[in-house]
């Protein structure tokens, strides 16, 4: 058995906020059991990578780390966990042989059991079972930001993407109990965080399995009455979900936030249907008329891959004509990465990198030309921030808005006078806008954090 002191761990976390919010569970398990963290890998005795599998770049930045480690992990444990642990299994072993652990997120509830085992000699421990219908839900999440919350309510997918890894590395779709997502929410709400994120790779899918049965709206709505809170969001949304009740619940109740990310990927019919999208051109765009017909404004981004196998000029139009006709406020754009195991590796029309580059710089111009439209429009206006750092370099807060977009801003006039702002909500005065965030000037605090937070103690997310 390690001593104390050797109880050191070092966690580093790669992909989507699932993964950041999985470790955040871990880091709480980690400390539960006497580990304290460590700001780099030389000093730990226990490394763990949690990773993402969802393009190949990200894969070999985890096989780049573990080569890297390679010569200066004597003496450690050294853990793969996340997506390309379960993606990889037991050949990351042959990769990289000085890994210990190979751990995907449907196993975590063993997290416990395989590091006593490997406490105890035993080499080359896994977790590598897909079949269950558990989900991880740890009440001692040790969490990065103690001014905003991410709760997942429902694992895995059940789509069946042609593209994607996600249904293989995270498994079939599991949702939480309505009762024990309340009383998470409850709790983190009554530790003093008013902001909360529910998290799933189709967060809109959500069933409650208990008796209740709610649906995802039902849940949403009831997480928007909690006393107490001040902001609720969801990510991811899949199209094909998006039932009008979710935007009846965000229209009655203005806690609920005005910003939705509803990820299209293609807005050609024809690719979207190769892709096992599930939906049209035309659905997409009923449901983001559904969604703009809503009695405040929301704002929506979404998820473009480009480049995918068989996309002709005709159909990456189709695209750009769908960003000019939605005019999202943000949008996260990728070329199409190939996955093993995935249908569409096998396609045989794939688009050249040369092209799929020349596509997203077109796609990434015809954006920012929106975004800046966007912003521009919110000048002079009063906006609600959430503060979430402090820029040094600018001497500035940075905030987000309701509809999620940064506002960093200053305090000219000394409305805060030298208090730390962190954690805050504020009204900030929109005096410039640029297309990737807002510049403004504080108007008024309008509402300080719970004092139970050291100041300052945002912890940068990975
Ligand atoms: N569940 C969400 C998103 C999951 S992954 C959804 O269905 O929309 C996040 C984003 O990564 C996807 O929206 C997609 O745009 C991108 N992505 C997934 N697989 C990819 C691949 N093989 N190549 C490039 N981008 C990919
Ligand atoms: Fe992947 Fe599709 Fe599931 Fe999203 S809905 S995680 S893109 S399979
Ligand atoms: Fe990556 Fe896994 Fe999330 S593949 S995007 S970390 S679900």
């Amino acid at each position: 058995m390690p001593t104390a002191y050797e109880k050191t761990y070092y966690i580093e976390t790669f992909g989507c906020q699932m993964n950041v919010h999985d470790s955040e569970k871990i880091r709480g398990m980690l400390s539960m059991r006497g580990y304290q963290q460590t700001v780099s890998p030389d000093e730990a005795s226990l490394v763990l990578y949690n990773t993402c599998s969802i393009r190949d770049k990200a894969e070999q930045k985890v096989f780049h780390r573990l080569d890297t480690l390679k010569r200066r992990s004597k003496g450690k444990k050294i853990g793969v966990l996340g997506c390309v642990a379960q993606h990889n299994g037991e050949d990351i072993f042959k990769a990289a042989p000085h890994v210990d652990l190979v751990c995907g997120s449907a196993s975590y509830n063993q997290l416990p059991q395989l590091l006593d085992r490997l406490d105890a000699g035993e080499k080359r421990v896994t977790g590598l079972n897909l079949d269950t219908d558990e989900t991880y839900d740890l009440p001692a999440a040790d969490r990065d930001n103690p001014y905003s919350a991410f709760i997942t309510i429902i694992e895995g997918c059940n789509k069946n993407c042609s593209y994607c890894v996600v249904p293989f590395t995270r498994g079939p779709e599991r949702s939480r109990t309505s009762a024990s997502v309340l009383e998470e929410a409850a709790r983190v709400v009554e530790s003093g965080t008013a902001d909360i994120t529910l998290l799933g790779q189709t967060v809109n899918s959500y069933r409650d399995p208990s008796e209740a049965g709610w649906s995802f709206a039902q849940l949403l709505s009831a997480i928007g009455e909690i006393d107490g809170i001040r902001r609720v969001r969801f990510t991811t949304s899949h199209p094909q979900d998006f039932t009008p009740d979710i935007v009846e619940a965000i229209g009655s109740n203005e806690k609920l936030c005005d910003w939705i990310h509803l990820p299209v990927q293609s807005g050609s019919t024809r690719l979207l249907s190769r892709m096992r999208r599930t939906y049209s051109r035309d659905q997409y765009l009923g449901v983001i008329e559904m969604i703009k017909a809503a009695p405040r404004p929301i704002a929506l981004s979404t998820d473009i891959i480009v480049g995918f196998p068989g996309e002709t000029q005709q159909d990456f139009e189709d695209t750009l004509s769908l960003l000019q006709e939605v005019e999202f406020a943000s949008l996260f754009a990728f070329k199409y990465s190939a996955r093993r195991g995935t249908d569409s590796m096998d396609y045989d029309d794939h688009v050249q990198e040369e092209v799929q580059k020349e596509r997203l710089a077109i796609l990434q111009e015809l954006q920012r030309r929106i975004q800046r439209k966007h912003n521009d429009a919110r000048l002079g206006m009063h906006e609600n921030a959430l503060v979430e750092r402090f820029r040094d370099k600018f001497q500035q807060w940075v905030g987000r808005t309701t509809q999620n977009r940064v506002l960093n801003f200053d305090d000219p006039n000394g409305v805060a006078a030298d208090e730390s702002l962190l954690g805050s909500y504020c009204t900030v005065h929109v005096t410039k806008a640029g297309p990737n965030s807002l510049i403004g000037e504080l108007v008024s605090v309008d509402q300080r954090p719970a004092g139970r937070h050291p100041q300052p103690a945002l912890r940068v997310l990975q």
